[in-house]
C-alpha cells in the first residue's frame, strides 16, 4: 500500500500551478450527456475522481479522446442507455450528477446510491429529488439502492430547495436545461462551480441566468450542441497550499486562480498574521511570524468554506492563543482531530464545534486518511511538524489534488510517496 512520509519542518518557497477545479469538473463531464456533439473541455483535473466520472461515461458508452492530460474531447451521441452500476458511483459523491444528467437526456435515469467522503453522519439526496419531482420526474429509491427517476416529459416549474445545496442545485439544473418552459430554482447554492456549470451549460446553447445569485432561472431549449470549454481553477487546491504556506512560515505563490474566489480564505489567514498579496490570476501567502488563532464558521458560499475548515484546524492546532471552529455545513467533519491530537494538538470537539489550544509545534505521527480534505489537513500538520508523519489511506487525497507530492516538493518539502508492506504498519491501519 501507497502512503505518504513527509519529514515536516520544511519552510514551503516558491511558486505552485493550480489544477482545475474537481467540484466543477465532476459536473461538467456529465453534462456533456445533455448534447448531441462533441465536447472539448480543457483544464481537467488529473485526479481519481474525474477518471471515474469518465470511466462512467465510457460504461455508458460515450467516445472519450484525451487530447493530452489536461484536454479531453468527450462524445456522447452514442450513448443508449440510462443505467450506473453500483460499482461506478461507490467511490463517489459526484456520481449523482449522472441522474440529472440521464433524466435530462433520456427522461430516465437509474444510478446507484453514491458513495463519497466518510465524514460521519448521513449525506441525504432528499432536495436534488425534490428539484427532479418540480419539473415531472417520478423518483423511487428502489431495490438495491438504486435511485430510479422517470418522466413522460420534464415541464419547467418553481422549486424552492430548503437547505443550500451544491449538489442539487447543479442537478435539478441539469434536469432542466432540455425541459420545456422555464424551471426556477430558489434558495441555490451559489458556489464558483454553480456558476461554471451554468456557464459551460450555456456554451452548449442552454439558456441559464442568475447562477452566483440564490434563484437561478432555466428556460429550457430542444437541443444542446459542442462546445470547447476551460474548466475554472481549483478554490480548495489553491486554499490548501495557501494554508500549507502559512503553516511552514513560507513565501508561496499561487498561480492560475480567481482570487475573487479566495477572499474568505485569504480574510481568515490574514486575520492569523499572514500577508496574502492579490495579483490578476495568482496569490502570494507570506507567512514570517508565529501566526495567532483565529474563529471561524463555515458557511455555503461566499461563507468561509467547509473544504478548507479541516486545513485551517492543522493551522489553528499551533497558532498562538485560542481559536474556534463552528462547522456548520455538515454535521461531523472533525473526525480529522483524532489524527491531530496524535500529533500533540490540543482540541477540544463537541459536536460540530471544536476548539483548537495552540501548541508550539506538532510531532510527527503514523496518520490515517478517511476523507479527502481531513487528507489535506494531515499532509499540512506533518509539513509543520517535527519529525516524521506516515499517512495511510492516501487514495483519499489523490481524489482531489492532482500532483501533490510534486508540487509540494517543487516548493522545498521533503514529502514522498513510498510502497509499504502492510504486515509491517498494522497499527497505523488500525487508525
Ligand atoms: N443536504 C440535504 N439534502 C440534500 C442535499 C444536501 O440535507 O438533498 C445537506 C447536506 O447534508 C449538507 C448540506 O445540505 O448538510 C450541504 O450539502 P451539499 O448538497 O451542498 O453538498 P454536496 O453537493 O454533496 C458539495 C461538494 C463537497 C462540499 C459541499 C459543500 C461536490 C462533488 N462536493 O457536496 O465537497 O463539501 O458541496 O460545499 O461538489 C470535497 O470536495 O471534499 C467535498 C466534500
Amino acid at each position: 500500500m501507497e502512503k505518504f512520509v513527509i519529514n515536516g519542518s520544511k519552510r514551503l518557497v516558491g511558486e505552485v500551478e493550480i489544477s482545475g477545479a474537481k467540484n466543477a469538473a465532476v459536473a461538467v463531464i456529465p453534462a456533456t450527456l445533455l448534447c448531441s456533439g462533441v465536447c472539448r473541455i480543457t483544464n481537467v483535473p488529473e485526479i481519481s475522481d474525474v477518471n471515474m466520472m469518465i470511466k462512467t461515461l465510457d460504461y455508458l458508452g460515450a467516445k472519450i479522446t484525451y487530447i493530452n492530460r489536461h484536454t479531453v474531447e468527450i462524445d456522447t451521441s452514442s450513448v443508449r442507455h440510462y443505467s450506473v452500476p453500483y460499482e461506478y458511483t461507490k467511490y463517489l459523491r459526484a456520481s449523482y450528477y449522472f441522474i440529472g444528467a440521464l433524466l435530462g437526456r433520456f427522461k430516465r435515469a437509474k444510478v446507484a446510491m453514491p458513495g463519497g467522503c466518510n465524514f460521519g453522519g448521513v449525506r441525504p439526496i432528499d432536495q436534488h429529488i425534490k428539484g427532479f419531482e418540480a419539473i415531472g420526474a417520478k423518483v423511487n429509491l428502489g431495490s438495491g439502492g438504486v435511485v430510479d427517476a422517470k418522466a413522460d416529459e420534464l415541464v419547467g416549474d418553481s422549486v424552492y430547495m430548503d437547505v443550500i445545496s451544491v449538489g442539487a442545485t447543479m442537478n435539478t439544473m441539469l434536469a432542466a436545461t432540455l425541459a420545456k418552459g422555464k424551471t426556477v430554482i430558489e434558495n441555490a447554492a451559489k458556489e464558483p462551480h454553480i456558476v461554471d456549470l451554468a456557464n459551460f451549460l450555456n456554451m452548449m446553447g442552454a439558456d441559464v441566468r442568475g447562477a452566483g445569485t440564490d434563484v437561478i432561472k432555466i428556460y429550457g431549449v430542444s437541443e444542446l450542441h459542442g462546445c470547447e470549454y476551460s474548466v475554472i481553477p481549483d478554490q480548495i487546491e489553491a486554499g490548501t497550499y495557501m494554508v500549507a504556506a502559512a503553516a511552514t512560515g513560507g513565501d508561496v505563490t499561487i498561480k492560475n486562480v480567481i482570487p475573487k474566489h479566495l477572499e474568505s480564505i485569504s480574510a481568515k489567514l490574514i486575520e492569523t498574521g499572514v500577508t496574502v498579496i492579490e495579483g490578476d490570476d495568482q496569490v502570494r501567502v507570506v507567512s514570517e511570524e508565529k501566526l495567532k488563532c483565529t474563529n471561524i464558521k463555515t458557511m455555503p458560499h461566499p461563507g468561509f468554506p467547509t473544504d478548507m475548515q479541516p486545513q485551517f484546524g492543522a493551522l489553528l492546532a499551533i497558532c498562538d492563543g485560542t481559536g474556534i471552529i463552528t462547522e456548520s455545513v455538515w454535521d461531523n467533519r472533525f473526525k480529522y482531530a483524532n489524527q491531530l491530537l496524535r500529533m500533540g494538538a490540543q482540541i477540544d470537539v463537541n459536536g460540530k464545534v471544536a476548539v483548537f489550544k495552540g501548541v508550539d509545534h506538532l510531532k510527527g505521527a503514523p496518520l490515517y486518511v478517511d476523507d479527502l480534505r481531513a487528507g489535506a489537513a494531515m499532509v499540512i500538520a506533518g509539513l509543520s511538524a517535527k519529525g516524521e508523519t506516515i499517512i495511510s489511506n492516501i487514495q483519499y487525497i489523490d481524489r482531489g489534488y492532482e500532483d501533490i507530492v510534486s508540487k509540494l516538493q517543487h516548493l522545498g518539502a521533503d514529502i514522498c510517496r513510498r510502497d509499504f508492506d502492510d504486515e509491517k504498519n498494522e497499527d497505523i491501519i488500525a487508525g
